[in-house]
């Protein structure tokens, strides 16, 4: 049997009790229970600061983006649940990929860039509003398809009214979301095996 599509799950906020950690850990699930193997990345762990063109010219591209571009390499797939500001993925997230791209090729690792550039990626969002974050889902598919260079499947899921949405256990109580969230599992992993292949 063919080894598990591994997969970096990776939630767009890092606040205590986020939605989008909750909906991270529901899609960690339902990859894992249609056979691949999951890591969940911390993107406030990689302790990046905002980019600023006078910090990296002074010191360099910070380490966090090299644990990125590692993660990005050490597995097939990635899906990220992106919150909303205003109407935009959060900074957390677009500051994160701005310094992965920052990062030319060091010994045998491919640019930044390289290490994303045609993995296969999918996308939820959340929100506690009645579009779950909508807006900025279709930003984030823009943003990580067309510039990061990710192949983005078209299957994706809004979880709208998320401060009702989970029960205490973190399940989503509504069983429409979770065939949602199971479906947008099941097409990536259907690229993701199918490029292995290739
Ligand atoms: C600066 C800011 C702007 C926000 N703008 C939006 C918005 O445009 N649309 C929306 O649905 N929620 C918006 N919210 C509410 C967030 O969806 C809410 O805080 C959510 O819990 C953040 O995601 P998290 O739970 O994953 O941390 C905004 C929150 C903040 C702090």
């Amino acid at each position: 049997m063919a080894a598990a599509s591994k997969v970096l799950v990776i939630a767009g906020s890092a606040r205590e009790g986020a939605f989008s950690v909750k909906l991270a850990k529901v899609a960690a699930a339902a990859l894992a229970a249609a056979g691949a193997e999951t890591t969940q990345l911390d993107l406030r762990a990689l302790g990046l600061p905002i980019y600023d063109g006078d910090l990296e010219a002074a010191h360099g591209v910070p380490d966090g983006a090299r644990t990125l571009r590692d993660a990005l390499l050490a597995h097939d797939a990635m899906l990220l649940v992106t919150p909303e500001y205003n109407g935009f993925p959060t900074p957390l997230v677009i500051n994160a990929f701005d310094w992965l791209s920052r990062l030319k090729p060091e010994g045998s690792a491919p640019a930044g860039l390289g290490a994303s550039a045609g993995k296969p990626c999918a996308l939820l969002s959340s929100s506690p509003g009645p579009l779950g974050g909508l807006r900025s889902l279709n930003l984030m598919r823009q943003f990580l398809g067309l510039t990061i260079g990710m192949l983005i499947v078209p299957q994706q899921f809004a979880l709208v009214r998320a401060g009702e949405a989970f029960g205490p256990d973190g399940a989503l109580l509504d069983a429409k979301a979770q065939q949602s969230v199971d479906g947008v599992a099941a097409a990536l992993l259907r690229l993701s095996n199918a490029l292995r292949k290739a």
